[in-house]
């Protein structure tokens, strides 16, 4: 590890070419890893889309054919969040690689989904759903694919995940504690990975218009007051800048460029601002809303007990 560091100090850091490389990318029907796709495909490399809609997929890889001449696009309709499908998935790239006769060099995790609610308004499927996609997918696919990268000593390992992996906000319990998981499983392939070949590269994107936020619901009020001094992410910003994180080995990935400073900015006295800054308006309202349901019960209460010294009463003096 230390050689390495001293070596890239000298001779300056390998550059990942890109051309003719498979990479597999998840979520790449829309929005950011439909994006990163579309950069990929650019450069030359054999990408394979997985995702759930195959209109979409079919629609993009022929865009790429037309667009940048690129034959070598395949894609794989499958629902991640199902083990069966997995291992379709699995079945599915294999053979693509074997006709190809390489192996996957570059995986992209984005796929991704997930409400934003508070745990007693969250159902097992959602919850289900939300760790399925994207932790458990990326955990799954990621250990199908690593030991080629592994035998070779090379390959890249790209995991896309929120600015919530390094902080919380209100009302999101469920996405939140994927993206926390997601985040645990990076650092933990970095530290495991860290020398053999395979570079592990985090994107954090602050808020990216995509679709994401009309599929899964999220409305403005839910949105942290933070989101409204950051400039907004584009969905070809985030994908240049995770191919540039690819090409150039990186480990770390952060847009925009206030957010990156915000992330190191974890110590007290800050902490207590960024709490403010993290609020939403709907997570102010929350508690307002749980006061007014905690002195209705109290009221209720009164009023029972009143009621049924009432009804004592008047039993004991019929009596
Ligand atoms: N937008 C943002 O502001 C932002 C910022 C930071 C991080 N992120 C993260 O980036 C990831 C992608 O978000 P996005 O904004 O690009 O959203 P998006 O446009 O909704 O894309 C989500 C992608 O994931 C796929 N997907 C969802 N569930 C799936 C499943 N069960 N199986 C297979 N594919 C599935 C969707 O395809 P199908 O519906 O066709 O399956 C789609 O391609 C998410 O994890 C999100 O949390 C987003």
């Amino acid at each position: 590890m230390v050689f390495g560091f001293i070596k890239n100090l000298l001779f300056g850091i390998e550059k990942v070419i890109l051309l003719d490389k498979v990479v597999v990318v998840t979520g790449a029907s829309s929005g950011i890893g439909l994006g990163i796709s579309k950069e990929l495909a650019k450069k030359g490399c054999k990408v394979i889309l997985i995702a759930r809609n195959e209109e979409k997929l079919k629609k993009a890889i022929e865009s790429f054919k037309i667009e940048f001449g690129n034959e070598k696009c395949y894609y794989i309709s499958s629902d991640l969040t199902k083990e069966e499908e997995l291992n379709y998935c699995h079945k599915e790239i294999e053979k693509i690689s074997n006709n190809l006769g390489q192996y996957v060099e570059i995986l992209v995790n984005c796929a991704g989904e997930g409400p934003w609610k508070y745990l007693e308004d969250t159902s097992f499927k959602e919850c289900y759903n939300m760790i399925s996609s994207p932790f458990c997918a990326a955990f799954t696919i990621t250990s199908l694919l690593l030991s080629p990268m592994l035998l070779h000593g090379e390959g890249t390992i790209v995991n896309i995940n929120s600015p919530i992996s390094y902080g919380v906000w209100g009302g999101c319990v469920g996405y939140l504690t994927s993206r926390w998981a997601l985040r645990g499983l990076t650092e933990s392939l970095k530290y495991d990975l860290s020398g053999t070949g395979v570079n592990v590269l985090e994107v954090i994107g602050g808020e990216t218009r995509t679709e994401y936020f009309e599929s899964n619901g999220v409305n403005s009020d839910q949105m942290p007051f933070l989101s409204n001094y950051l400039p907004k992410v584009t969905v070809d910003q985030i994908s240049k800048a995770t191919v540039y994180g690819i090409e150039n080995r990186k480990q770390r990935i952060v847009l925009p460029f206030l957010l990156k400073s915000l992330l190191y900015f974890d110590f007290y006295p800050f902490t207590v601002f960024s709490k403010y800054l993290l609020q939403s308006k709907n997570s102010k309202n929350y508690l307002k809303l749980i006061k007014l349901k905690q002195n209705q019960f109290k009221l209720e209460q009164l009023q029972q007990k009143q009621q049924q010294q009432q009804k004592q009463q008047q039993q004991q003096q019929q009596q």
